[in-house]
């Protein structure tokens, strides 16, 4: 495990357990807030929002990564999804390709385990080089 030295990941804990509180979890009773540092050094956060089509749940990371577009886009370099008490989560597998997608191959993820690069909780990954090597070309 390396701390990966620069990355302010208290803080980054502690936006994503502010994030936390404003979870939308009547179902789960299960709050997660997620925050990520962008390349050019603001921070974006999200929260889960539950739906009564219990199917249609949105992790706290997809909210944090509309918020990333939302507010001009750029790439996620770290990453970190939480408890309200701020105690990092392994995010889910969907979560996972969605920060790869967010971050590309250079990303960094707190969880229970400390900081990790996105390619070892997510190993050979389908990414866009994939659509742009294969697929269907019959239009
Ligand atoms: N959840 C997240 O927000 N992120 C994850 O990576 C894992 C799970 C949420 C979804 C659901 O609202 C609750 O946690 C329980 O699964």
């Amino acid at each position: 495990m390396s701390e990966h030295p620069g990355i302010a990941w208290a803080t980054l804990r502690a936006a994503a357990a502010v994030a936390a509180g404003r979870a939308y979890a009547p179902y789960s009773h299960f709050p997660v807030g997620s925050a990520g540092l962008v390349d050019n050094g603001r921070s974006v956060t999200g929260c889960n929002v539950e739906n009564g089509s219990y199917g249609l749940t949105l992790c706290a990371e997809c909210g944090m990564v509309g918020d990333l577009h939302r507010s001009g886009g750029g790439r996620l370099v770290a990453a970190v999804a939480t408890d309200p008490a701020g105690t990092p989560l392994a995010p889910c597998g969907r979560c996972r390709q969605l920060l790869l997608e967010a971050g590309g191959k250079g990303l960094v993820v707190d969880g229970p385990g400390g900081p990790k690069p996105i390619l070892d909780l997510l190993a050979d990954p389908f990414t866009v080089a994939d659509l742009e090597a294969g697929g269907d070309d019959a239009s």
